[in-house]
C-alpha cells in the first residue's frame, strides 16, 4: 500500500488549528490530515483531506495512522489550556505530557520508515516562566524557567522532550534518523474571529469580544495587569515561517512577541473607540495569582536572529487593522 504523503494536525479545531488549516489548505497538493476530539466546522472541514475525530491518547488510533499516512510535518496543538489544567492537574498531565510523547513517538517511527526527519512544531507559552516580579521583563529564552502551573510545567517539559527527540540527543545514540524539533513560546494571542476559553490571558481577547456584542466587559484579573500579546495573523506567519526555514536552527525553541498592553490600557484604547464601552474588575485570584506569575513583557531577539521573525501588527494596527473597531 502506498501511503499519502500528508501532515498532520492534532487539535485542529482549536483556535490556532483552525487559522493554521486556512494558510496551509493554499499551499497545492498538500494532504492536510486533522485530528481532534471533536467534529470540525464545516468551513474549516472542506479544506482538509482527512478529518479524523478522536483522542490524542488513542494508542490504536495513532497506529491507524501511522500505517495510513506518510507523515511530513506534525503540528501538534492538542492540549488542556492553563487554567482549566489547574482545575484538572491529571488530566492536563495526560494530554499534554503523555500526547505529546504519543506524537513525538509517531513522529520518530515516520523519521525511521521514510528516512526522513519529519517536522514537529509544538506550540509553547510564556507559562513555562515563573516570575518574582512580574514588572520585569524576560530577556532570555533560559531564564526564570520556574512555573507555578501544572501547565507551564507540562510545556516546559514537554520542550525538553522534543529536544530529546531531535538531532542533538539522537546523534548521542548514532541515529540516524531524528525529529526536527521546533516551537515557539507564544505570549496571549488575540484573534477577531474566535473567542478563547480555558486560558488565562482570555481577559484580552474576551475584552475585546464582549464589549464588542453588549458594550461591556467584567474582568477577571485587575487593571495592572499586563502580558505580552500577539495578533492571530501574526502567530500563525510565526508558524508557517518557523516551519519552513530550511537552514539549522540552533536554538529550536523561540520567545515571539509584539504588544503587551495592561487591562486598563487596552480597555482605553476600545474607549477611545466606543464611548459606550464599559468595565469592572472582578478578580478571580487563581487566575491573578498565574497572571502575576508570567512576565509582562519577553524579549524575543533570538528569534529575530535565528531565523528573521518580525511581528507585523503592533497594537494600533491590531485594533485599527485587523480587529477593526
Ligand atoms: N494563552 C495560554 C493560556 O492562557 C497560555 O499559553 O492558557
Amino acid at each position: 500500500m502506498i501511503r499519502k504523503s500528508s501532515i498532520l494536525i492534532t487539535g485542529a479545531g482549536g483556535e490556532v488549528g483552525s487559522q493554521l488549516i486556512q494558510l496551509l489548505s493554499n499551499q497545492e497538493n498538500l494532504n492536510i490530515v486533522t485530528l481532534d476530539l471533536h467534529p470540525l466546522e464545516s468551513t474549516i472541514s472542506s479544506m482538509v483531506s482527512n478529518q479524523i475525530t478522536g483522542n490524542v491518547l488513542d494508542q490504536n488510533l495513532l497506529e491507524q495512522i501511522n500505517f495510513e499516512f506518510e507523515i511530513k510535518e506534525i503540528y501538534h496543538l492538542a492540549a488542556v489550556l492553563s487554567t482549566r489544567a489547574e482545575l484538572s492537574p491529571n488530566i492536563a498531565h495526560d494530554i499534554n505530557i503523555n500526547g505529546t510523547m504519543n506524537f513525538l513517538e509517531l513522529a520518530l517511527k515516520q523519521s525511521k520508515s521514510q528516512d526522513y526527519n519529519v517536522k514537529f512544531f509544538f506550540p509553547s507559552s510564556i507559562a513555562v516562566y515563573g516570575v518574582e516580579n512580574q514588572k520585569n521583563k524576560v530577556y532570555q529564552e533560559n531564564e526564570s524557567q520556574n512555573p507555578i502551573t501544572i501547565y507551564g510545567a507540562n510545556k516546559l517539559y514537554a520542550e525538553k522532550l522534543g529536544l530529546y527527540y531531535s538531532q542533538h540527543y539522537n546523534q548521542l545514540s548514532n541515529n540516524q534518523n531524528f525529529i526536527d524539533f521546533r516551537s515557539l513560546r507564544f505570549p496571549g494571542l488575540i484573534s477577531a474571529s474566535t473567542i478563547p476559553s480555558g486560558g488565562t490571558s482570555d481577559f484580552i481577547p474576551e475584552m475585546w469580544h464582549e464589549i464588542k456584542k453588549q458594550n461591556y466587559y467584567e474582568c477577571f484579573v485587575n487593571e495592572e495587569s499586563r502580558l505580552p500579546f500577539l495578533a492571530m495573523p501574526d502567530a500563525i506567519s510565526a508558524i508557517e515561517k518557523l516551519m519552513q526555514y530550511e537552514k539549522e536552527l540552533p536554538s529550536r525553541i523561540y520567545n515571539v512577541t509584539s504588544f503587551n498592553p495592561s487591562a486598563k490600557e487596552f480597555f482605553n484604547f476600545i474607549k477611545n473607540k466606543n464611548k459606550n464601552a464599559k468595565i469592572s474588575y472582578n478578580v478571580n485570584p487563581i487566575r491573578q495569582k498565574i497572571v502575576d506569575s508570567w512576565p509582562s513583557d519577553i524579549n524575543d531577539n533570538l528569534a529575530k536572529k535565528e531565523w528573521g521573525w518580525a511581528p507585523h501588527y503592533d497594537l494600533e494596527k491590531t485594533m485599527n487593522e485587523y480587529l477593526q473597531y
